[in-house]
């Protein structure tokens, strides 16, 4: 199945009962495999979960560390960007040049990379001793 219509498919399945508002995320991982996710809210509004952060989830679950490829998809005027702590989770998992499908439903798509969404991250070479 095409990124694409893995984000657009789990898309449907979002559980976003208080901001009426789906996500699809899906990913390649480097071995080539599909993973999904879709947000899920929660009446404690903090505790709900991204949709990029569902299908990391499944990812790493399966056993696989490495993303190769993202898309993202909503119902929006515009393509959705992710929020800034899914940016800080895709680029725990991928290197800067990792591309980034931003779409809406009716097929509009913006293409960006995990550098360009979170320049400057804070990274593991942050945390050396000096
Ligand atoms: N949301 C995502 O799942 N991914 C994004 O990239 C942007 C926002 C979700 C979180 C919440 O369930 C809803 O969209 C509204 O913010």
């Amino acid at each position: 199945m095409t990124l694409k219509n893995a984000a657009l498919s789990v898309r449907e399945k979002a559980y976003a009962p208080y901001s009426n508002f789906k996500v699809g995320a899906a990913i390649r991982s480097a071995d080539g495999e599909v993973y999904s996710g879709c947000n899920v809210e929660n009446v404690a509004y903090p505790e709900g979960t991204c949709a990029e952060a569902g299908a990391i989830a499944a990812m790493v679950a399966a056993g696989e560390q490495e993303l190769s490829e993202v898309y993202v998809v909503a119902s929006s005027p515009q393509p959705v960007p992710p929020c800034g702590g899914c940016r800080q989770k895709l680029a725990e998992f991928g290197k800067r040049d990792v591309k980034v499908t931003l779409a809406t439903v009716d097929g509009a798509e913006f293409v960006t990379s995990i550098g360009q969404l979170l320049p400057g991250a804070f990274d593991a070479s942050h945390m050396e001793d000096v």
